[in-house]
């Protein structure tokens, strides 16, 4: 298995792939976006706020907003499907379903479980990942290590997240940003090189600052009403979410002996353009070299990074042999990033 500093020159290793090793690589990808488009005109007639303003503040023109039968599996189900197909294998050959989701159909079962009987898929580990819009990371870099181990041969990863339904919508602040989506991956074991690093980190200490303060054991009665909503500080996230995501750029690149240059791609979670430019910033990266969907996705939390990845590799932008960035940050605080080569 790979760890950062075994392998001196790390240049070659990109370019040679050793045999001896199990890697994992993504091999398929699939996203879905619910049909119904809410677009900040529409906001505008919501609450007090204009579409001058969001666009200026945070980059959103769009988002697409599930509807009310409409379920987080709904969404998976459907991005899985596109994730499968353009892997070219079967659903049956898949040995590991991990969702990162912060909105779950029911408490339970998990997604996963839900999304396995639709896929007909019987028997394998399925699981969700709350990591809220850094799901998708931390359910990546849990599959690489399941295949590198390997415990699973085919996985399917997804970011799959209805937060309209979380959303407080006569809070300006708050319901602007938000949409919905899933985004998927098929991650097969390979003996080229595909997950090249990942790096996961948490601190709870900032909990106050984004959250949804109700659930199962506190404050239940809010779930029962309908009234458990998404508060957020959102000055204080985005100073934390732009220092924070500077480092993790420091942290992949170290850790992986790369130069800023090396990254082909930086394909970043979607909740701020100004949060992705100061990234790419840091980076060095030319706009060109970043995938923007959050002006026709909004923040779709754990979906955003898969969705905005799809999105990049079907219009064929992103080629077999870039190497891409995948980073996050979200509620938690949680933050990653993965390291790709695709
Ligand atoms: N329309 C018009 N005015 C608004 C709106 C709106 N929709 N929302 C807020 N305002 C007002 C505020 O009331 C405030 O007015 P005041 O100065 O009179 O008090 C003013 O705009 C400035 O508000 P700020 O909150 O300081 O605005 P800011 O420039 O910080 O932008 C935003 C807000 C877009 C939320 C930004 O802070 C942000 O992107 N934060 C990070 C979000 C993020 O990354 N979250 C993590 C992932 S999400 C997850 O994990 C679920």
């Amino acid at each position: 298995m790979y760890h950062s500093g075994s392998v001196r020159n790390w240049k070659k290793y990109l370019q040679k792939d050793n045999h001896d090793l199990i890697y994992s690589r993504i091999t398929g990808t699939g996203g879905y976006l619910p049909e119904h488009v809410l677009t900040n005109a529409d906001l505008e007639q919501m609450v007090d706020t204009t579409d001058e303003w969001i666009r200026t503040r945070t980059g959103v023109v769009k988002r697409h907003i599930a509807a009310e039968n409409e379920t987080t599996c709904d969404l998976a189900e459907q991005a899985s499907r596109k994730a499968i197909e353009s892997a070219g294998i079967s659903a049956n050959e898949i040995d590991l379903i991990i969702i990162g989701t912060t909105t779950p159909d029911v408490i339970f079962p998990s997604t996963a479980c839900l999304l396995q009987q639709r896929l007909d898929i019987h028997g394998c580990a399925a699981f969700d990942v709350q990591a809220v819009c850094t799901g998708f990371i931390y359910a990546l870099d849990i599959a690489d290590k399941f295949i590198r181990t390997g415990s699973a041969t085919k996985a399917l990863v997804v970011g799959a997240d209805t937060l309209s339904k979380i959303i407080d919508w006569t809070d300006r602040s708050t319901c602007v940003l938000f949409g919905d989506g899933a985004g998927a991956v098929v991650l097969e074991a390979s003996d080229k090189a595909g997950i090249l690093s990942s790096h996961l980190h948490a601190d709870g200490e900032y909990q106050e600052l984004l959250k949804v303060p109700a659930g199962i054991s506190l404050d239940p009665d809010k779930l029962r009403d309908g009234s458990a909503y998404i508060q957020m500080q959102g000055n204080e996230v985005f100073k934390v979410a732009v220092n924070t995501l500077g480092r993790i750029v420091d942290e992949t690149l170290d850790a992986n002996h790369l130069e800023k240059e090396d990254i082909d791609w930086l394909v970043p979670h979607q909740a701020n353009t100004r949060i992705i430019t100061a990234t790419a910033k840091k980076l060095n990266l030319s706009m060109e070299r970043v995938v923007m969907t959050v002006d026709q996705h909004g923040n779709t939390s754990a979906a955003s990074v898969p969705l905005a990845l799809d999105v990049a590799v079907r219009d064929g932008r992103i080629k077999r042999g870039d190497i891409l960035l995948l980073e996050a940050f979200g509620g938690g605080f949680t933050w990653g990033a993965n390291l790709v080569k695709y």
